[in-house]
């Protein structure tokens, strides 16, 4: 995420782009910075670590004069939070500044190439090497701003939302974007862009949504010129359209609360997670941690995984799919308890940290106390620079973008993506994987976005659902295999915003104990696609049947026999068995977001928690 803001007209720059960064720091930030060309043609740029307000303070006693400019809230990505890793970037002439929201995929060998040609690097971004390549089209084929940027996307794969001005040219904005946000305003002999329309709405409501692949100049006192990427002479006419939404609801994207919202950006979070790592066309996985470090994975005695809530629910299932595919043992802790009973921690063991944010403190404390004992320390983070990120050996980055949220959803199933990669990455490099077996579930992976945009289709079947269970004050969630966790994801999502009781169980257990809970008042949740364990979790639904507890059944499309036996149930598309998790949980994502809403809960700022327990 991140925002991108620019502006072009009449007024000072300056406070228009500090607002408008202000408006979209929402979406993430741990820099921030601003480029302005003033009316000597100087091309100023200033930036800072932390937040916009630090910005503004660094920008009191500096030129912050001109009437266009561009501005950039960063959540990195290549490179940790930094002053010099902080955007704009400016080219190695200075005469070019660029801002960027996304991910240059082949940064690298674009770099390895200007770096062949005498160009020097002042950050560890991706987006600087755009920046530097513009500046290469421009000398070495005596190109305008707006061919030279045109020539450097198409030798450009990844996303990208952009803005790029030049020195002595305070009439020009050049913009484009690749499935990153963007929107352009039109005002009065004015321009205004924005990675969304809360950057742009308090100076007008006239917008352009421009596609992906389209190169857009924005001239003073001339028609918005855009051109596609495939063709240059194939023109486009901007559409000029009226936003009608509210500030609020453009932060939330149109949706009700940042949980819905990013429940539905999963598709997106996944394909940015697995970017630059899942090739999709040789149907193979790269991960550079486990392409560094796989033979200390080899020669590990043994995985731990320690983290807290759903994190440790990930952690769960990173057991299943390392044992299962790479033969490795696995012990998951919780990390509060890890770090308080003196455990026996071995030099040769991989210890691996996953957090959503990076700071929760019994996840970090337990991290100190593997790496004291000598263990090799992975993480599995959201938030780059962030402390865990900073105690790590090596690590993947789940690049789900800010999960504002309190109730973890993408940042789970970008999680069990990375711990899914990493299992087949890893397998493939020790050989516990047959051939066959990795290409078909790399295979499924590339389909799994697609699969959860089916589950979406039932969205309003789960929401009539969830208006049955509002009475309901205990739930029990039952699940086997890599589904266990999954229930045990499902009870806590339900427990933390609507506040009603839940538990997750593996199924078989019910005998020992839960089952004398079940009546006709009881609603359970029964994780039961069809893999091998089917007919074992049948007979758990059975032994619930005949105890006349209310069963919803989260089954694989076309399963007729628990349909039989089960009140309501939701189909998932089939997939792989160890993918099934981030399909799994998302009814039950949907069913504890409309259930808390039903009863009128404050789903984004749930009682009593934080987004980050950043104390014990
Ligand atoms: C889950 O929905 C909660 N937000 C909580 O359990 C969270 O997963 C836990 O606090 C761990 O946070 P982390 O992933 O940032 O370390
Ligand atoms: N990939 C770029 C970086 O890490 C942009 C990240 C963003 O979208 O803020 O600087």
């Amino acid at each position: 995420m991140c925002g991108i803001v620019g502006y072009m007209g009449k007024q000072q720059a300056f406070p228009i782009l500090i607002k408008g960064l202000q408006r979209l720091e929402y979406r993430g930030y741990d820099s921030a910075g601003v480029a302005l060309v003033n009316e000597n043609g100087d091309l100023n740029v200033y930036k800072t670590k932390g937040k916009v307000s630090d910005l503004e303070n660094f920008c009191a006693d500096k030129d912050i004069t001109g009437t266009v400019g561009i501005a950039h809230t960063r959540w990195a990505t290549h490179g940790e939070p930094s002053k010099r890793n902080a955007h704009p970037h400016y080219s190695q002439s200075k005469n070019i500044a660029l801002i960027h929201n996304g991910i240059i995929e082949n940064y690298l060998t674009i770099k390895k190439f200007l770096i062949s040609k005498g160009y020097t690097f002042q950050s560890e971004t991706d987006t600087e090497v755009l920046c530097q390549l513009i500046e290469y089209m421009m000398q070495e084929h005596n190109l305008t701003l707006y061919d030279a940027v045109y020539q450097a996307l198409k030798q450009v794969t990844g996303a990208y939302s952009i803005g790029v001005i030049e020195r002595n040219n305070p009439n020009t904005i050049i913009t484009s974007k690749m499935s990153s946000p963007l929107v352009i305003g039109v005002g009065r002999e004015e321009f205004l862009l924005g990675s969304d329309a809360s950057a742009i709405i308090e100076f007008t409501k006239n917008v352009i949504y421009p596609k992906d692949g389209q190169v857009i100049r924005i001239e003073r006192g001339k028609e918005i010129e855009i051109c596609c990427l495939e063709d240059r002479e194939q023109k486009i006419k901007p559409e000029i359209q009226q936003i009608q939404l509210s500030l609020e609801d453009i932060e939330k994207g149109g949706f009700d609360h940042f949980m819905l919202k990013e429940i539905f950006e999963q598709p997106k979070s996944l394909s940015l997670c697995m970017n630059g790592r899942l090739q999709r066309e040789k149907k193979e996985i790269i991960l550079n941690g486990i392409q560094e470090y796989g033979d200390v994975f080899a020669k590990a005695r043994r995985i731990i995984i320690s983290a807290c809530g759903t994190s440790w629910h990930a952690g769960l299932i990173g057991k299943y799919l390392f044992e299962a595919l790479c033969r490795i043992p696995v012990e998951v802790e919780v990390a509060s308890e890890f770090r308080y009973r003196n455990p026996v921690i071995y030099p040769d063991d991989v210890f691996i940290a996953i957090s959503q944010s990076g700071e929760t403190a019994d996840t970090l404390a337990a991290m100190e106390l593997a790496k004291k004992q000598g263990a090799f320390i992975y993480g599995i983070c959201n938030v780059v620079g962030s402390s865990v990120a900073r105690l790590t050996d090596s690590g993947t980055y789940t690049h789900a973008g800010p999960e504002i949220g309190v109730a973890s959803t993408k940042a789970f199933t970008t999680q069990v993506c990375v711990l899914v990669m990493m299992a087949l990455s890893l397998a493939k490099q020790l050989k516990t994987i047959k051939d066959e077996d990795y290409h078909r579930i790399v295979t499924e992976l590339c389909n799994i976005e697609a699969k959860i945009e089916k589950i979406f289709e039932k969205k309003d079947e789960i929401k009539e659902m969830s208006k049955i269970f509002t009475y309901a004050r205990n739930f029990l969630y039952l699940g086997r295999g890599y589904n266990y966790p999954v229930a045990m994801e499902g009870a806590l999502k339900l427990k933390e915003i609507s506040y009603i009781h839940a538990e997750g169980y593996p199924a078989a257990e019910m005998k020992h104990g839960p089952i004398a809970l079940i009546d006709e008042e009881m609603p359970i949740v029964v994780v039961a696609p069809h893999y091998h364990l089917y007919n074992k979790i049948l007979s758990n639904v059975q032994e619930v049947k005949a105890r006349k507890g209310r069963i919803i059944a989260i089954v694989t499309e076309g399963d007729t026999e628990i349909k039989k036996q089960t009140d309501y149930y939701i189909e998932i598309p089939k997939t792989e068995e160890c993918l099934s998790p981030i399909l799994s949980v998302i009814p039950l994502q949907l069913l504890s977001y409309y259930i808390a809403v039903a009863k009128g809960r404050d789903v984004d700022k749930p009682r009593n928690l934080a987004k980050s327990v950043t104390v014990e």
